[in-house]
């Protein structure tokens, strides 16, 4: 079996790709930088969620024809405009709310306009009164009493978790904690409401298969290893899905993960990998991971004995590098938000996945009605694809701070566009 080069320490390399790039067409040969900063991407993008490879291409709206935000009778909140607001206030600022993170931290960390706050999400066909309309805490916390909400993902489901923590918070402050087993708490008890997260980047049972020790250890999970990982397509991540019973609302999502290399596995035997590096393994492309995953965990909720709850797919949010990838000076320095008129354009893989989601949603609907689970989606493929304008950039960390992406058009400031995921989380609570 091929072994993958171990590499010491992910501040190692960050401080090399930093100390390197200047000077790499002057010291290190052609072939040499290839590898290496293929390597970058493969590490990089373990710890901080970047695919690594970007081939933009158009996706046409024929996947828009399955869009359903399932919410009911009321309008759909999934298809519309951004449109300027000039008085617009975010609702939390980094002074208010005490749980952004460092990377999210775009209005500490300088970013030079923050007129990225100054749009409105406004739906088609909703009137234009929703799209002025303030996210309504307290309609909220009516829906929401006595109960619990869990979310599920990756790094971007944090933000979303942040994003409505600190959006409460400006109502309740939360008490938070942490439970064993890897599960974080806000709880809101003058609301008689907790929101839980629990970090997992593909849904399904994965384990990093090669790496230095202290990467593999139980605690780690592999933060800081290129892997490959194992990923069993079949298996939900066992680490979370049972505490699914536990609450009202589950919301998953997972997409930028995929597009890392991994061995894939069906009923405990390889079937098949992406850039894993085996001659003898059939290739697949991430898209089969990401379906595979979905369908599992998504027929895991549907079929689950004892849930009666409210199961929510949160879509891919795209990203959006221009002039290069994460690892090679790609940035989004767009100041305002795609014009409407313009072609969508979706780099792949996102544009896959989504699709991807998508149609495994559609295809979970039927088991989910008989067993009386509500699955509704959560759309915001379309709306994120839009704000290029909303990501920090190179905000995301001070000046020589070297946590995180250098540049980073994946992730989101805080506050900033995804707050209006809140908007539709309402509205899928308060649906039938
Ligand atoms: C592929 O080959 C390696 C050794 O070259 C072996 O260890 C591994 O089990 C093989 N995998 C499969 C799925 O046959
Ligand atoms: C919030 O951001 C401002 C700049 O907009 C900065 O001066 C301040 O230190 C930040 N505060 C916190 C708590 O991050």
């Amino acid at each position: 079996m091929k072994t993958l080069p171990v590499i010491p320490s992910l501040r190692g390399l960050l401080a090399g790709v930093r100390r390197t790039r200047p000077d790499a067409p002057k010291i290190v040969s052609v072939p040499a930088l290839v590898a290496f900063l293929i390597l970058a991407a493969v590490t990089f993008s373990v710890v901080f969620l970047g695919p690594f490879q970007w081939s933009p291409t158009t996706t046409t709206s024929s996947s828009s024809s399955l869009i359903s935000s399932s919410a009911g009778a009321e309008c759909d909140m999934t298809r519309g405009q951004w449109v300027r607001d000039p008085a617009a206030l975010p609702y939390y600022t980094n002074a208010t709310c005490a749980f952004i993170e460092g990377y999210q931290n775009c209005m500490k960390h300088g970013k030079p306009s923050l007129e990225f706050l100054r749009w409105r999400w406004r739906p088609d066909g909703c009137g234009d009164e929703l799209g002025r309309r303030r996210f309504d805490a307290a309609r909220f916390f009516r829906l929401v009493r006595g109960k619990s909400i869990l979310f599920v993902g990756d790094s971007m489901a944090s933000s979303h978790v942040r994003s409505l923590v600190c959006t409460l918070a400006q109502v309740e402050a939360p008490e938070r904690s942490r439970s064993p087993g890897g599960f974080e708490h806000w709880r809101f008890p003058a609301h008689r409401f907790t929101v839980t997260f629990f970090w997992t980047p593909f849904q399904v049972r994965w384990r990093l298969s090669r790496g230095p020790p202290e990467a593999v250890g139980p605690e780690r999970q592999g933060e800081v290893f290129a892997g490959p990982t194992d990923l069993h397509l079949d298996e939900p991540d066992q680490r979370w899905a049972p505490a699914a019973k536990g609450h009202d609302y589950v919301v998953v999502s997972a997409s930028h993960w995929f597009a890392r290399p991994a061995v894939y596995y069906r009923g405990g035997r390889v079937a098949g990998c992406h850039a894993c590096g085996l001659a003898n393994v059939t290739a697949l492309r991430p898209e089969h991971a990401q379906r595979a995953a979905f369908r599992t965990v998504l027929r895991a909720l549907a079929g689950m004995k004892g849930f009666k709850g409210t199961a929510i797919l949160r879509t891919v949010a795209p990203t959006h590098y221009e002039n290069g990838g994460w690892f090679d000076g790609g940035e989004c320095t767009a100041t305002e938000p795609a014009d409407p008129e313009d072609p969508e354009e979706m780099a792949e893989p996102d544009g896959e996945f989504y699709r991807a989601q998508v149609e495994e949603f559609a295809a979970a609907a039927e088991a989910a009605r008989r067993n009386g689970v509500r699955l509704r989606l959560m759309d915001v493929t379309k709306m994120m694809l839009r704000r290029p304008d909303g990501h920090p950039d190179r905000y995301g960390h001070g000046p020589g701070e070297h946590e995180g992406f250098d540049i980073d058009c994946l992730h989101w400031c805080l506050p900033g566009p995804i707050d209006v995921w809140n908007d539709l989380l309402l509205q899928i609570l308060a649906g039938r």
